[in-house]
């Protein structure tokens, strides 16, 4: 049984009368300790996936499964717990510190204060005397790395990431894939990263393309 089971889905947007078709009865699965990325052309619904495997949106029909069991089962406890999220833009709160960031998402999925929150930044490279700058104070790449300490500090087994890179330059890119392929590789975590950036994607385990034209995502040789 695969950790996380995509069987079947399909999703549209509704665009008034219209059912705009996304993904049709389309199937994946995702295994610990790997790298995956997933690629596709601008709009072909990268994003749309990684929010349905992320339960910020729900299939129109079709399931996900975590180690077999339907990820509705119990969302909260999955959201919260299961799947840590990062975003192109980093989203952390500016006007706090490295550590703050972390703490405060700790506080949110009600997680213990004894983690360890400067061992989690030195883990993804922000040295100790970035830990208490305020993050606008950091560099772009120094506040991707914040923002992947914040999804990881809850230990989830799966991180989605979408465009992480997006906004870097390839030297800072290239850590940043360092540390997805570290923390899938040594940590043996799940790594899901949607990017448009074929360089990146031959760097991971396996690569997956949503094929527009089949609405499916397909496993890709890059
Ligand atoms: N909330 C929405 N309502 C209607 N259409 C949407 C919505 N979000 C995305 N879309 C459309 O769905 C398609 C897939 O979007 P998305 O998953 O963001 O693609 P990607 O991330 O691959 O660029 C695009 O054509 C986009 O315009
Ligand atoms: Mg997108």
């Amino acid at each position: 049984m695969a950790l996380l089971e995509v069987k079947n889905v399909s999703y549209y947007y509704q665009d008034g009368d219209n059912k705009r078709e996304i993904l049709k009865d389309t199937s994946a699965a995702f295994e610990r300790g790997n790298f995956y990325t997933i690629v596709g052309e601008s709009g072909s619904g990268k994003t749309t996936f990684l929010s349905l495997i992320g339960a910020l949106d729900r299939p129109k029909s079709g399931e996900i499964l975590l180690k077999g069991h339907n990820i509705y089962e119990d969302v909260k406890r999955y959201r919260q717990k299961d799947v840590g999220f990062v975003f192109q833009s980093y989203n952390l709160i500016p006007y706090m510190t490295a550590v703050e960031n972390v703490s405060l998402a700790l506080d949110i999925a009600h997680l213990s204060k004894k983690i360890n929150i400067k061992g989690i930044l030195a883990i993804v490279g922000i040295t100790e005397d970035k830990t208490e700058r305020v993050v606008t104070k950091l560099s772009g790449g120094e506040q991707q790395r914040v923002a992947i300490a914040r999804a990881i500090a809850k230990s989830p087994t799966i991180l989605l990431a979408d465009e992480p890179t997006g906004n870097l330059d390839t030297d800072t890119s290239d850590f940043i894939v360092n540390i997805f392929n570290m923390l899938a590789h040594k940590m043996n975590m799940c790594i899901i990263m949607v990017t448009h950036n074929l360089e990146i994607a031959k760097r991971s385990d396996i690569v997956y393309r949503v094929d527009p034209k089949i609405k499916k995502l397909v496993k890709d040789n890059v």
